[in-house]
């Protein structure tokens, strides 16, 4: 399998677009690579490839091909998805295409709420947008569950940092209250409301000016991220839905109230969000006279390929040439922190994925 070009960084590895070699054919995927240690046993791309797994029936996650561990680094690949919604900074989307990524979202985390997993990292990074298929056409999946655990332990709380990212995590997370699904529906909130705005009162367009708060909060406090943290938690408690969403269809900040006032052990009423948007949807194309003719702007590019996951059997294995390993000291690398768990009945085997032999060679 040898590589082309970098799709990501992330806090865990690279991502990368790699071609797949299967009976004299080869197909676009995805390799995201994390260093581990040999002696790790429960890892942080296994975590995450069973994750994967356990919601394959969902077409808004990301087809999973393969898990892969070598002797400092494990891999996973899967299917390659186009750009993220954090990767096209300047645009605002119409609010046509903002109403259809909010249902697909919608079925995405009840997918995964369902299986009794919070994926805690609701972010513009971790949300694509992929190409139609033969037979699949154009959606948005959501990726990167790094960060995911089960929703029995986050309900139980007892955790005393943030979890997720600073920009869209909710606001019961910054007081460091126990999460339930709501964490996430509130994280889908502030994205809906940032590509519909182009910003939000604690979040720029551009970073600039979160780095001058950095550096200024640095040299008054020494606590820098500390504290820009808690005054974003506090500019998310003064903003309600209602006051974010003036001049937009109030669905979007009604989500944010909704999603706020849910307790870690409340079940989203996912059916009654879903009729809401596809209700304020029809209205508001009645009111623009203007319904959306052909889908999304973004991503014209169509793969004609079938998706290996459904057709195929055995992944052909490449010759191991290991040929540039990034070697570090620190002995715990890739291990999952206690509170990233999974649910009791979850399954713990790898059974629908392939074991990956990866070639790390360059591609010519
Ligand atoms: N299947 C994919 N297809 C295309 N691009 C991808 C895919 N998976 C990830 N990426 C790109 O790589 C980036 C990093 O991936 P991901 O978020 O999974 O990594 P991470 O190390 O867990 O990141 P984070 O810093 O968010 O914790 C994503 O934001 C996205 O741009
Ligand atoms: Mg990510």
């Amino acid at each position: 399998m040898p590589r082309r070009g970098r799709l990501g960084t992330g806090s865990m590895g690279d991502v990368w677009a790699v071609k797949l070699h299967y009976e004299g054919s080869m197909f676009d995927a995805a390799l995201k690579e994390s260093r581990v240690c040999g002696h790790v046993v429960n890892t942080n791309l296994k975590h995450e490839a069973l994750i994967l797994q356990a919601l394959q029936h969902n077409r808004h996650i990301p087809r999973l091909y393969a898990y892969g561990r070598q002797k400092h680094f494990e891999y996973i690949a899967m299917e390659q998805c186009g750009p993220s919604l954090a990767q096209d900074k300047s645009r605002i989307m119409p609010v046509s295409e903002v109403f259809e990524l909010a249902l697909q979202l919608l079925d995405a985390l009840e997918a995964i709420h369902h299986v009794g997993i919070l994926h805690a990292d609701v972010t513009p990074g971790n949300i694509l947008l992929c190409p139609a298929k033969l037979g699949v056409p154009q959606r948005f999946v959501i990726c990167d569950f790094s960060l995911s655990r089960s929703l029995a332990t986050s309900a139980r709380g007892g955790v005393n940092h943030l979890i997720g990212s600073m920009h869209w995590a909710s606001v019961r997370s910054h007081q460091h209250q126990a999460l339930g699904p709501g964490h996430d529906l509130e994280g889908l909130a502030y994205i809906l409301l940032y590509v519909l705005k182009g910003w939000l009162p604690w979040k720029p367009i551009d970073d600039a000016s979160v780095g001058e708060l950095f550096t200024s909060e640095w040299a008054t406090s020494g606590k820098p991220l500390q504290s820009i943290r808690e005054k974003i938690g506090r500019t998310k408690e003064a903003w309600s839905g209602e006051m974010l969403s003036s001049g937009l269809p109030p669905v979007f900040g009604d989500l944010l109230d909704y999603a706020r006032r849910l307790g870690p052990n409340d079940v989203p009423a996912y059916d009654m969000l879903r009729q809401r948007f596809q209700h304020d949807r029809t209205e508001s194309q009645i009111e623009e006279d203007n319904p959306p003719t052909s889908g999304f702007p973004w991503g014209s590019k169509n793969i004609t390929q079938d998706d290996p996951f459904i057709t195929w059997e055995q992944i052909e294995v490449p010759s191991d040439s290991l040929t540039h390993f990034r070697l570090g000291n620190d002995w715990w690398q890739g291990e999952l922190p206690a509170e990233i768990d999974l649910p009791n009945a979850f399954n713990y085997v790898l059974d629908s994925a392939w074991n990956l032999h990866v070639d790390v060679s360059w591609a010519a």
